[in-house]
This record gives C-alpha cells, structure tokens and sequence, in this order.
C-alpha cells in the first residue's frame, strides 16, 4: 500500500472502475457515485437486486451538504460527533446522487469511513463513493483483502489492502430525516452511544417511515447451516449433531471455554464484544474452509455491541 496506489485507484474511479477498500468496518465494493454505469456495474458483481440501495462514502462531515438535500439539526449533531466512524445517516437525497445509487429511493445513506485508506482514497478522488459490503449478495461480508479477492477476484479493477477490519461488524444504519432518529441496522455504533450524544431514547426502525430495502431474513449467511441454541445447550446439540453425522463448527463462548466438545471445529470465542464483532466474518468463513456443515452457536446479550453480533448471527442463521 502506496501513496501512488491511491493515486491509481481514485484514476480507476474516474475511469467507471471499481475499486475494493478497506473501512474500520467491512471492505468495500466502490464505484464512482456520481456514474450510473459504475455503480450499476456494482450490483452486477455483487449479483444484488437494483433496488438495494448503496451507502455513500464522503471525505468528511464538511461535505455533507453537497450530497443530501438538507442537514436537519439532530442530522450534523451526529455526523460532527460519530464521523469519521461505523455511523451512516439516512437523509433526503441530493441532486448529485442519482437514482441507480440509492435504488430509486429520494433518501440516501452517507457515511464517513474511519480508515487511513479510505480517507486517503476519498480525498485524492474528491468525489463520494457508492460502496456495499465487498461480497456476493447473501453471503458474508469481508473483513481482509483476501477475504475480497477470494469472493470477487478479476471482478474488482483494483484492490487496496489496508489489513483486517477494526470494527468487523458494518455500520450502525439511522434515520436521521426526521428530528428522532431511530436505527434501521444496528452497527458499530451502539444505541447507548446514540442515545448518550441525542439525550433521547433512539427506537429501532420498526418505527421509522423510511423504507428499508435490503434487509432479507437470510444475510452474512456461511456455507453450513447456522443453528442458535441457548448457551447452555450449545455443548449438547453440538455433540447431538455432529453423532448424527454432520460436521459441526462451535461458538463455545468464553463460560464454557474449558468445555471438552466432540465436534469437527471449535472457535473460542473471545472475552470482548469488541474482540468477537472483529473476529465474527473471519470465523463464520473459517468454519465453511474447515468444511463444517453445520455451525451451533448462541446470541450475545444484546446492548453495546452485542446487538450488531446478535443481528448478524440471526440472518446468518435465517431461512435461505
Ligand atoms: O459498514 C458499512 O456500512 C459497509 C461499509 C463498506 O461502509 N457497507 C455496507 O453496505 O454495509 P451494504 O450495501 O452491505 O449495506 C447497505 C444497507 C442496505 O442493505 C440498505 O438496507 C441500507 O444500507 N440503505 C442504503 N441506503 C438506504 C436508504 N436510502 N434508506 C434506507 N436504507 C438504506
Ligand atoms: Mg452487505
């Protein structure tokens, strides 16, 4: 990772490329925001339905203006105090951001990546980049450079690798149109951090006007089969399954770290909310490449991080 690697991906972005890049939360696929065929060549990698609609990756909170049609006082509260961060506001789309982007929608989500290669991309590029998750649609999101080139390979123009993703977990997804804002995809933010900064309870979207495309039951799903058992169960139905012949992969959570458990693979969980949300992409994938066909796990308790790990677990586990 160069500076002049900066300089050749921000020219593959003008030239309708697309470019792989490290945020603090997952890689991203990118595309010049402002090109519908770029962008449209985005859903096409992914294999994602055109009515999905994409985050919007600017340089800094200053920029906000240019890309959305206003700025509503609980809108700049957040972004001056959570950006650079795994935050992305929902707000009314502006001019400059065309419809292929936000998959026809009059809002769009903007975000603000806390990643030294980010930054540096989205400064020497100046414009904003349209980014999913860099995988294909469904599956688990990618954490590593090789995690990308694995999943998408010669489909990307070009790849930056800025090493694993700090966060792990994708951003915290607000409405942020109205005056309270609620959560639409719970994230890297957490909501005590929202409702710390807002001073107000912070709803999640079941209340929210905005709709919200994209949000299937089945998502950051592995190969195997997730199953989510209680905690306590996890050693048993671990054992249970893998006596009726599959290849199990286990979340054994830290309680049961010393747990002998009779399976084909075994992942410690780590002590640390902030620790598991990093590791979890990395584990699901490790699990599928160890050739487990079925993976027994439980959800966290679910504040602070652990209800982005709990979110993601559910969907990896729902019907496909
Ligand atoms: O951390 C992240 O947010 C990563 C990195 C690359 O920035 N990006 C990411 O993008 O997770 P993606 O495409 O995998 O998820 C974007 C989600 C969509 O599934 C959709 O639910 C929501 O953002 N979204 C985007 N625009 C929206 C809008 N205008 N209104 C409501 N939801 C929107
Ligand atoms: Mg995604």
């Amino acid at each position: 990772m160069t500076s002049s690697d900066i300089v050749k991906a921000a020219g593959v972005l003008r030239a309708g490329g697309l470019v792989a890049l490290p945020t603090e939360t997952v890689y991203g696929l990118g595309a010049n925001a402002e090109d519908p065929a770029a962008v449209a060549r985005v859903f096409q990698v992914k294999g994602r339905p055109p009515t999905h609609p994409l985050i919007i990756h600017i340089s800094g909170a200053e920029r906000l203006g240019d890309w959305v049609a206003d700025v509503p006082a609980t809108a700049r509260l957040l972004a001056e105090r959570f950006w650079p961060g795994p935050l992305t506001l929902v707000l009314r789309r502006g001019h400059r951001v065309p419809l292929e982007a936000t998959g026809g929608l009059e809002t769009v989500a903007v975000r603000v990546p806390d990643h030294p290669v980010a930054l540096a991309l989205l400064s020497e590029f100046g414009g904003a980049v349209a980014a999913p998750s860099a995988n294909r649609f469904g599956s688990v999101s990618p954490t590593t450079a090789d995690h990308v080139r694995a999943e998408l390979g010669d489909a990307v123009d070009f790849v930056l690798d800025g090493g694993p993703c700090t966060v792990g977990v994708e951003s915290t997804i607000v409405d942020a149109t109205g005056e309270a804002p609620s959560i639409l995809r719970p994230g890297g933010v957490t909501r005590e951090d929202l409702e710390a900064v807002l001073g107000m309870p912070v709803a999640d979207g079941s209340t929210s006007r905005v709709r919200v495309p994209g949000q299937h039951p089945s998502h950051y799903a592995p190969a195997a089969k997730v199953v989510l058992v209680e905690p306590e169960k996890i050693v048993v139905e671990a054992e249970l399954a893998q006596d009726q012949g599959h290849r199990v992969g286990v979340f054994l959570p830290p309680t049961l770290a010393d747990a002998p458990v009779k399976a084909h693979a075994v992942v410690a969980l780590p002590d640390s909310m902030a620790a598991y949300a990093r590791g979890l992409y990395g584990y699901l994938r490790e699990l599928d490449q160890r050739g487990c066909d079925l993976i027994v796990a439980s959800l966290p308790a679910e504040r602070g991080l652990g209800l982005a790990i709990a979110n993601r677990l559910r969907r990896a586990a729902g019907p496909r």
